[in-house]
């Protein structure tokens, strides 16, 4: 194994439908991004619903040793006193971000353009992840690679000048961290910093610019305007203020799909982050057939959120287009765990950037979809699972590999196959869903 705890192996297993409400934790997105906002802010910003998971308190960690205050006042309830644009220290050891892509790539955007040295490290997860995508950029931007180890990997030490130079980045994948590192980094370049995508990312890093007092401006591009182009002013002043985390969407995905799988289940999933960004696994939930009202919408935090109300539902197989990857790109493992209890063919086309998260989740899904005797293939950069309607036989281990999500998704088949599932290692879980084990045992789910 390679975090420090001891594995914790969890079985799941059938039981009765499942009951009852749950607010998932905050965003893993905004959560970061508010720690990171905070502290390149002058003044105070307060935080209600901070996702309080193993990678957001990294980064929490990482904005106090670059110099920003932080505390914790109450249960999601957070103050940050930051030091400005400008303001940042040294840190005196190193980064250690342990599992958090994000918060280490978003950071090494911060890092790479105010005139501070940082090395970045983590776990062994994180150390097998691509950072050229992030250093790349940086490195036009006056970013000095100082060390790093093979392929552009943490441990890697970076100095940032004394000012960015603003450039058009146009980003080479579909990735929102890429986006925003280069936006963090263009805070303190003496101009415009443009950003392409080819296709819409999660846009909370513009929206929270915009809330701390940066000028940010987007406009839509390219076939059926999916692409966007984002146009950040460098060196405003950014002021503390106060940030309300909506409840995750990704990880409402858990007990969102484990109501639809389990029969008889009814399950309402309060305050989910309903941004068009995110929403791409609950769009291919309805084409499937899913029971899914959106009730009491209503705007927090700058996002408009909604309860879900859930019903078991019997699914059909569909296709979901590569377009909407990024809408959805956290929620494939699951959506493979739905898509096993369909009646027909679900083909999840363009696939690739899976291969690229905490763990190589292509191959992780398709292990545990071999392990549970669920028929599926992948072709190419396509997923295919092949479901009768009916439950799966179940009955395997799943390996893990230092992913939260590959345990969560797998935990949830358990829950409706045939036989019990085991996934090898559950710690990973309290990275982005630590109290993931109350709330599904307080539905009624049978996890140990
Ligand atoms: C995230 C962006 C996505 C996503 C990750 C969170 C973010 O990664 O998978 O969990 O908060 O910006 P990519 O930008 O690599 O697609």
């Amino acid at each position: 194994m390679s975090h420090d705890l001891p594995p914790q192996p969890l079985t799941a297993t059938a039981g009765l439908a499942l009951q009852g409400a749950l607010r998932p934790p905050g965003d893993k997105s905004i959560s970061h991004r508010a720690m990171i906002l905070g502290l390149l802010s002058i003044g105070e910003t307060r935080v209600e619903g901070l996702l309080e998971g193993d990678d957001v308190l990294r980064t929490a960690a990482a904005a106090q040793a670059l110099g920003a205050t932080v505390e914790r006042l109450g249960e999601g309830q957070w103050r940050i006193v930051g030091v400005g644009l400008g303001g940042l220290s040294d840190p005196e050891g190193v980064l250690d971000f342990g599992n958090a892509g994000t918060g280490s790539r978003l950071m090494m955007g911060v890092v790479g353009g105010q005139p501070v040295t940082a090395t970045f490290d983590g776990d062994a997860s994180l150390r097998k992840r691509p950072m050229r995508r992030i250093l790349d950029p940086l490195v036009r931007m006056g970013t000095e690679v100082v060390s790093e180890e093979e392929g552009g990997r943490v441990p890697l030490t970076l100095r940032g000048p004394r000012e960015a130079i603003p450039v058009t980045y146009e980003t080479p994948v579909a990735s929102a961290q890429i986006k925003s590192a280069v936006l963090l980094a263009g805070l303190n370049a003496p101009g415009v910093t443009t950003v392409i995508e080819a296709a819409a990312t999660r846009d909370h890093t513009e929206r929270m610019l915009r809330l701390f007092g940066a000028h940010v401006e987007v406009t839509a591009h390219g076939p059926e305007g999916h692409g966007r182009t984002i146009a950040l002013t460098g060196q405003p002043t950014l002021r503390g203020t106060d940030v309300v985390v909506p409840a995750d969407p990704s990880s409402a995905a858990f007990p969102l799909v484990a109501a639809l799988i389990v029969p008889g289940s009814e399950v309402t999933i309060k305050g989910v982050m309903m941004n068009p960004l995110r929403t791409g696994l609950i769009t291919t939930l309805i084409e499937m057939g899913a029971d899914i009202e959106r009730l009491r919408e209503r705007e927090e935090g700058g996002e408009t959120v909604a309860d879900l109300r859930v019903r078991a539902s019997r699914l059909k197989g569909v296709d979901v287009p590569p377009e909407r990857a990024p809408a959805m790109i956290d929620e494939y493992p699951i959506l493979a765990v739905a898509a096993a209890f369909a009646d027909g063919t679900t083909r999840m086309n363009g696939l690739h950037e899976l291969r690229v998260k905490e763990s190589d989740r292509l191959a992780a899904v398709a292990d545990g979809l071999k392990a549970n005797g669920i028929a599926h293939v992948i072709e190419g950069d396509d997923l295919v699972v092949h479901g009768d309607g009916t439950a799966p036989k179940g009955g395997g281990t799943v390996a893990t590999h230092l992913d939260h999500r590959i345990a969560m998704a797998f935990l949830v088949l358990g829950l409706a196959t045939r036989e019990p599932v085991t996934v090898d290692d559950g710690a990973m879980i309290a990275t982005s869903f630590p109290s993931f084990l109350p709330t599904m045992q307080a539905l009624g789910g049978r996890i140990a």
